[in-house]
Order: structure tokens, then sequence, then C-alpha cells
């Protein structure tokens, strides 16, 4: 198994050497990515031939028309309207990556926030394909069920605590949060979830209890564990998922090219946001990164492959 190289002039708390890990030899088999359009169903009813902002037929006068009409009309609807993918963590540094790469890949995008005020302000280009609502993920699936309401066929979670005065913060956000908004995607039928996570969440069973990253994260209210529970509820919940625990993350632009290992392999390294968000909005829709859990890391002696081939290298469990 390959091993992340120790760079010293990383400043990373990500850093030790290695030790023996514990591999899990379970397999689940193959499951099957499906998609859901349901929002779909409601945009029958716009119109697509006036110039205006679309306006609702009304049913009757739908049924005056004929069944040829509302097939060619529908038909029309479905290359008009664009895929919603819902975004928690908007504001973040990695979130709001998330968000301009999709938009720029032509998704709309419903950014969730805390605080709109400072939502404005984070993104530079409004338009009507970035819509905004205020959710914080720890007060329960309701709310989000709302939030994240019938017309977004994803959820891309790229929440992370803010440091505060309430220890259990961390908790709260990292596990309880994201469990909230798993529940979510249950009660509305959403079947695709992309999480930020981290490596070393399970870095206990990986024999890195001792990695100075592992042992701060973890004083520092337990995030790892929180970050490793809430994988675990996504594994569970039966909704296609693709984990992703990126290395120690920059701000600075992608530099080296990206490496992808299967869970619990890597325990330090670094890579930029922006390169994180790259991988979080391909995993979107490519069939192999299904069921997956995946750790990454950017390294400059790392050969160029595609997506497909890195997703595809790695194995569900
Ligand atoms: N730092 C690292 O080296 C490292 C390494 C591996 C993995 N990670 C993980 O990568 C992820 C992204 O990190 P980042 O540094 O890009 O994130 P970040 O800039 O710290 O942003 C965190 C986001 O989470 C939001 N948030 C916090 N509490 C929330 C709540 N209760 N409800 C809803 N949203 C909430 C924040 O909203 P506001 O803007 O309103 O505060 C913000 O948008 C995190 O999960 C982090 O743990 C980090």
């Amino acid at each position: 198994m390959k091993q992340a190289k120790h760079n010293p002039s990383d400043s990373s708390i990500f850093s030790q050497p290695p030790s023996p890990m514990i591999r899990r030899t379970c397999y689940l088999s193959a499951r099957h990515l499906h998609h859901h359009h349901h929002h779909h169903h409601c945009s029958l009813l716009f119109s697509t031939t006036s110039p205006e902002p679309p306006k609702f037929h009304s049913l009757k006068s739908i049924k005056m028309e004929g069944a040829n009409e509302i097939t060619r009309e529908a038909k029309e609807n479905v290359n008009q309207t664009k895929r919603k993918i819902f975004v928690a963590g908007a504001t973040g540094k990695t979130g709001k990556s998330i968000v301009e790469q999709l938009l720029a890949k032509g998704f709309e995008v419903k950014a969730a926030v805390r605080d709109l005020a400072k939502a404005r302000a984070t993104f530079s280009k409004h338009g009507p394909s970035l819509q905004m609502v205020v959710a914080d993920v720890t007060e329960g699936s309701d709310k989000l069920v709302q939030a994240i309401g019938d017309d977004s066929e994803a959820v891309i979670c790229a929440t992370g605590f803010r440091p505060g005065l309430n220890p259990f913060a961390p908790w709260k956000v990292e596990n309880l949060g994201t469990v909230n908004l798993v529940e979510a995607c249950r009660k509305l039928g959403v079947q695709r979830f992309i999480l930020i996570s981290s490596i070393l969440v399970n870095g206990a069973a990986m024999g890195q209890m001792l990695n100075p990253a592992y042992l701060y994260l973890n004083i520092f209210g337990l995030i790892l564990v929180a970050k490793h529970k809430a994988e675990n509820h996504i594994r569970k919940s039966g909704i296609n998922y693709t984990i992703i625990r990126p290395a120690a993350l920059k701000n600075e632009p992608p530099s080296g090219n990206l490496v992808m290992e299967p869970e619990d392999t890597l325990y330090d390294g670094t890579i930029s946001r922006d390169l994180v968000a790259e991988v979080a909005v391909e995993a979107l829709d490519l069939p192999e990164a299904s069921y997956k859990v995946v750790e990454i890391v950017s390294r400059a002696d790392a050969p160029k492959r595609t997506y497909e081939d890195l997703f595809g290298s790695i194995k569900q469990k």
C-alpha cells in the first residue's frame, strides 16, 4: 500500500510516521446510482414560449391544448430545467468553492447559510441560479427538510464547526448536524449525498492514535470521532454517498496532482480547498464515485489521472 510521503516543509499537523493499520475486508455489493427527477413534475406547468419570467398555465388550459402539447412542453422543460444542488456550509472556505464550481458547471445551487448578510458578501456572482436559504444543521431534520425542499436532487455537506464558547459545538455540527442532513434527505427521498470529512477520522483503527493531528483534533471536541460517527450513519442510510476525506486544507490554488486512496490510508499531506471542491463536484455524476469513501491529497510527483480512473480504482466496501 502506498504511504504518504512526509514533506519536512509542511507545517501541517497531519504528520507522523506510518504505523501498521487495520484493514477491513468485508465488501458490500455494488449498488446503482439513482438520480432524482421529481422536480421535473412541477415544471410541467411552466410556459416556455414567453420571453417574460415563467408563468403558470391553469390546469384547464393545458387540458384544452391536448396531450401532444403537454408532452412537447414537458420535454422542453426537462431540457431547460437546471439540476439543483443543496450545499450546506456554503459560506465556508471549501463550501464557497463548491458553490462557485457548481454554478460554473451549469447547476443551480441552493446555498444553506446561517447568516444571509454574510452569504451576500461571500458570493460575488448573484443570479437566478444561486438561491440562498437560512439553515442551521444543528436545529433538527424537519427544518432541513424545509430548507432542502422538493427541488434539490443532491446534498453536498461542507460544514465545519466554528470554534467558540460551546464545548459541544464540534459534536453538534460534525455529528448531529450531518446526521440531521442525512435524515432530511431520507424524508425527502434525496438520493445523493456528498460529505467533506477528513483523513484520520478512523485514526485509532489505523494505529494513528498518537498522531498529533488525531490527538489534537479529538482533544479539541472529539472532532474526528464525531465525523467518523456521521460517516457511519451515511453508510447505513441507503443513500448513494461519496465521503471525501481530504488531508490538511490549504487556501492556495491546487498544486501537484490529485492522489486518491481508499479509506484509512493517508495520515499526512495537504490539499487545496479548490481541489477538494472539484472532487466533490466531479463525484456528483460519476457512477464510479457511488457508495465510496475516498481519501485525497495532492502530490507534485503524482501522475495526472482522470476522475473516472481515480474513483474507479477505489473499491466499494
Ligand atoms: N482544516 C483542515 O485542515 C481540514 C482537514 C481535513 C478536513 N477538514 C474539514 O473540511 C471541511 C471544510 O473545512 P473549511 O475549513 O473549508 O470550512 P470552514 O471555512 O471552517 O467553513 C465551515 C462552514 O460550516 C458552517 N457551519 C458551522 N456551523 C454550522 C451550523 N451549525 N449549521 C450550518 N452551517 C454551519 C459555517 O457557516 P458560517 O459561515 O455561518 O460560520 C461555514 O460555512 C470541514 O468539515 C473540516 O472539518 C478540514
